[in-house]
């Protein structure tokens, strides 16, 4: 038994003992295919603001606007320069006194500051808005331009205004058309800055002395079958001449400085022979005070009365026709 017991160990032991022989490695899996792209993420929340930058360096103090003052500036005469806006080639305007010593053959106001830019500074917008030029059917006088000089000087440095004024790009003086000449072969440097001066010291605000209403459309031709071309022009109208003066005593200044030429009422040497002095205040009060403060070459002296407020004054007196008379 024993031995059945051993022999079957010893058979139950080969049973153990004896391994089979190993199998064949299985062969490798075909590789998966690959998998769909997922679906792109949330996008992430803002990240926090950085820190604020640190203050950049202070800049270089500005200069107070219009900037230094030109030494010429300085030495320049604002009434003179007011002579030169009218008639630069006057000797008050700092001129030889003729325009043909400067080799100009076209008409005077092809030259004069004032026809351009009109009396008032504003061009075609104040008392010029119905004067003709050579487009509208004059041709001894150029178009009015559109420029307000007023704005001009009060926003252009003083540098700048120069420029603008001597203008070496401008066109030759001898053309005759409306664009701003080159003064650069005219003026002095000196009559320059002169009108500089004149431009931001001593041009008065027309409304000082008078109110001006432009009503109707701005110059330009029409067509109709009865008359053909026509030009249409604005109708202008002076009120409140002299409104803020005193009469009294613009009628003293008046006594004083205008009497001894044109008698008490303003009758003796009349404008062009046509009108009294008054008359002509009241019909042109845009150059009426022109004339007074900056003269009238070979009539008035410049400077005869050229503070304002007694420009006003003497406005008041000769608004009044009992007083200064139409002749
Ligand atoms: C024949 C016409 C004419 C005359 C004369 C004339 N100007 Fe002009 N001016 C113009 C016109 C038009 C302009 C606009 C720019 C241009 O067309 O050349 C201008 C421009 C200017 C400007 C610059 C205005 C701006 O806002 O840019 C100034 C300042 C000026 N003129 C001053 C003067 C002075 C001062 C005189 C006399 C010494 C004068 N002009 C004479 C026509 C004239
Ligand atoms: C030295 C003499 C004299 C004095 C002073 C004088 N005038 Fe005249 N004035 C004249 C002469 C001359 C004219 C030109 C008259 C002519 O057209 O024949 C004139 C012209 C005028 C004109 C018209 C300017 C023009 O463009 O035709 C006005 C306006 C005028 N004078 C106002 C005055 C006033 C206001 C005063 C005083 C502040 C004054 N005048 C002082 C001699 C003088």
């Amino acid at each position: 038994m024993s031995s059945l017991v051993f022999g079957g160990g010893a058979f139950l032991a080969l049973m153990v003992g004896c391994e089979g022989p190993a199998g064949a490695d299985g062969v490798d899996g075909v590789d998966g295919i690959d998998g769909a792209a997922g679906a792109d993420g949330a996008a992430g929340a803002d990240g926090a603001a950085g820190a604020d930058g640190a203050d950049g360096a202070a800049g270089a103090d500005g200069e107070d606007w219009p900037g230094p003052v030109p030494a010429e500036y300085d030495a320049a005469d604002g009434i003179a320069g007011g002579a030169a806006y009218s008639q630069w080639y006057s000797t008050s305007g700092g001129g030889t006194g003729a325009l043909a010593d400067y080799s100009v053959t076209v008409a005077s106001d092809f030259a004069r500051c004032k026809a351009c830019h009109a009396w008032d500074g504003l061009g075609n917008a104040g008392s010029y808005a119905s004067r003709t030029g050579v487009s509208t059917g004059s041709s001894s006088r150029p178009d009015v331009a559109p420029e307000n000089l007023r704005a001009t000087a009060i926003t252009a440095s003083y540098d700048q205004l120069f420029d603008l004024i001597d203008r070496p790009d401008g066109r030759y003086m001898n053309s005759a058309d409306s664009r701003h000449p080159d003064y650069s072969e005219y003026l002095t440097e000196a009559q320059v800055w002169n009108l500089v001066k004149f431009m931001r010291e001593e041009w008065v605000n027309p409304n000082d002395l008078y109110d001006l209403t432009i009503s109707g459309e701005p110059m330009h031709y029409e067509w109709d079958e009865a008359s053909g071309w026509f030009l249409v022009s604005p109708t202008l109208s002076y009120s409140n001449i002299g409104q803020d003066g005193d009469p009294t005593n613009g009628a003293a200044i008046y006594t004083a400085v205008c009497a001894a030429c044109h008698g008490a009422d303003g009758k003796s040497m009349p404008p062009g022979g046509t009108q009294s002095v008054g008359q002509f205040v009241r019909a042109k009060p845009y150059e009426a005070w022109f004339k007074v403060k900056f003269g009238e070459p070979g009539d008035m002296e410049p400077g005869l009365v050229t503070e304002t407020a007694d420009l006003q004054d003497l406005y008041a007196a000769m608004a009044d026709p009992d007083l200064y008379p139409d002749l």
